[in-house]
């Protein structure tokens, strides 16, 4: 690329920072004028324009200020600008113009036919922008005219280019790839995009060629694509490296958060066979309330007002299911029924949890450094969360020897706590306990530890996240206690499915079984006195 060409562009760039977009300067972007057409004179077949001093599109309109401090050809894309947090990207993918069959502004059509063509095209526009422009000097400028400048300065690249190259696109394909390259240079590349999609919540990468998000609680393929590997391992290390981590061969595995609070994995080949994955669930600003719940039927009302009381009852909650099944939005919403003036400590693997409660102390595991050192794991924070007075714990996850601590906790005076756990079914839960409390390494006989957890869990609620992407409390279960060797469950509420209607949705009721918990009497030695028709079904038929 370095073909003599003199680096004056950030400097008549800088001169349009603050003109409105596509004005004077490059203004009529003489669409595709093929080079010759452009230079009459000389007659140059097109394709051989090597070293001309200007390249056609710039060639005009600026006093010629040649060249000014001619800015370092410095690479603007490596490491140089730090991940500017999807959520000032500059425009909503809803300006991109109408979708149509194929075209590169739907990212969920069928993909358009010269993918590859514009994102090698993209990538061209990239990398002659970056030799024109140096990032300290973009770093010296406010975020509007940062972004100013770069689209221009954009538009006039892929001008030329598409110029010098003749490459054919419509004008709406031509805003979608200054938008791109945008993207690439500011944001997160190919999966920009998704990001900014407020209907998507979830971005998957398997590799390069398959992109999937999770919309409406559906997983869709988008028709986005990286080039390649080395591609999506330079937008990982855009992600991480402002967060001062790396990924390598050596540390394949990198968790982290983005600084707008969305949880972003990692994994890399070798681990990673068919190429480089990253997982990013995204941070919604407008977390579920226990009203969104209900009116997306998950719950009812009266199960709502049920847990509602129990957590104001203290009673040490479970929220049990599996991933994205919504565990740690219903664990947020039950944390949100704490009255006011309770000390809470949450501790979790990474933050999730938003408490709109005054008296939090939030505590967040550390991973271990490069040399595999300074982890602080879960369990080390609940067991110096308990000697922070705490009158509530809300622990985000368990899953290991934690459990056992936790567990004590709740039997110790610590009633009131909350938290999650993987598991298809309350009885599985209840193994799952079990087994995590065995991984303490305590020595302790099984029935000692189903006793623990018989007196120490009084609910368990578990969430499903059904074929037709909705999420159901299945099970809203009581932890009665021991018989013999068994630990007994009773069923309070449960949904029954009875079929899918002609929109794949699947049919059921939430119902009350019709039996009353036995902690009832716990609940009112609070002052908290539940209706008996809470546990009646509506149809009176008990369930
Ligand atoms: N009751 C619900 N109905 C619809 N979507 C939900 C519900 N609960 C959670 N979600 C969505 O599902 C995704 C996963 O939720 P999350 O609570 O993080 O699940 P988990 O902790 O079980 O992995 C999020 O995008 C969230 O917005
Ligand atoms: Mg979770």
């Amino acid at each position: 690329m370095a073909d003599g060409r003199p680096s004056g562009l950030a400097a008549r760039l800088k001169n349009m920072v603050s003109k409105p977009e596509g004005a004077p300067a490059g203004a009529p972007p003489p669409p595709p004028p093929p080079a010759a057409a452009a230079a009459p004179p000389p007659p140059r077949p097109a394709a051989a324009a090597p070293p001309p001093p200007r390249p056609p599109g710039l060639a005009t309109p600026p006093p010629p200020k040649p060249a000014a401090p001619a800015p370092t050809p410095q690479s603007l894309m490596p490491q140089g600008t730090p991940l500017a947090g999807h959520a000032q990207a500059p425009q909503p993918a809803s300006t991109l113009g109408p979708a149509t069959a194929g075209s590169l502004a739907d990212p969920f059509g069928p993909a358009h036919p010269r993918q590859m063509e514009f994102l090698k095209f993209i990538y061209e526009v990239r990398d002659r922008l970056s030799m024109e422009i140096n990032a300290a000097e973009l770093e010296t400028l406010n975020e509007a005219d940062r972004q100013s400048l770069l689209r221009n300065g954009i538009m006039q690249v892929t001008d030329q280019t598409q110029a010098e190259q003749q490459f054919p696109m419509s004008d709406e394909e031509k805003k979608i790839i200054v938008q791109d390259v945008l993207d690439e240079i500011v944001g997160m590349g190919p999966i920009e995009v998704l990001l900014r999609d407020r209907d998507i919540d979830e971005v998957m990468v398997n590799g390069p060629k398959q992109i999937f998000v999770e919309r409406k609680g559906k997983l869709t393929l988008s028709n986005r694509q990286f080039r390649n590997n080395e591609h999506v391992m330079h937008i990982i290390h855009k992600i991480v490296a402002p967060l001062g981590k790396h990924v390598d061969e050596m540390q394949p595995i990198c968790d982290c958060r983005l600084a707008d609070g969305s949880r972003v994995n990692v994994i890399i080949p070798p681990l990673a066979i068919d190429g480089p994955s990253i997982t990013i669930r995204k941070f919604k600003k407008e977390r579920l309330g226990i009203s969104d719940l209900v009116r997306f039927g998950t719950l009812t009302q009266e199960m709502a007002d049920f847990l509602d009381a129990c957590v104001r009852g203290r009673l040490n909650i479970v929220v049990s299911g599996g991933t994205g099944s919504g565990k740690t939005t219903t664990l947020n919403i039950l944390s949100n029924f704490i009255p006011d003036d309770e000390r809470i400590v949450t501790v979790e693997d990474a933050a999730e949890l938003q408490l709109r409660k005054i008296h939090v102390v939030r505590l967040e595991t550390r991973p271990p450094n490069i040399e595999g050192k300074g982890e602080i794991s879960i369990r080390e924070l609940v067991k110096n969360c308990l000697r922070m007075r705490p009158e509530r714990i809300i622990v985000g996850e368990i899953r290991g020897g934690e459990c056992l601590d936790m567990l004590q906790a709740m039997n110790t005076g610590h009633d009131g706590s909350l938290t999650t756990g993987h598991a298809n079914q309350p009885r599985d839960m209840i193994r799952r306990l079990e087994t995590m409390a065995m991984m303490s390494g305590m020595d302790l006989p099984l029935k000692a530890i189903r006793e623990q957890i018989a007196s120490a869990v009084h609910l368990i609620v578990q969430q499903s996240r059904l074929q037709d992407g909705s999420r159901r409390i299945t099970h809203i279960t009581e932890v009665q206690g021991m018989e013999g060797e068994v630990v007994t469950l009773s069923d309070i509420f449960i949904f029954e499915q009875h079929g899918i209607d002609e929109n794949g949705k699947i049919v059921g009721k939430l119902s009350p079984t019709g039996l009353r918990p036995r902690f009832i009497s716990k609940l009112e030695a609070h002052g908290i006195h539940l209706p008996a028709s809470i546990f009646v079904s509506k149809d009176g038929s008990g369930f």
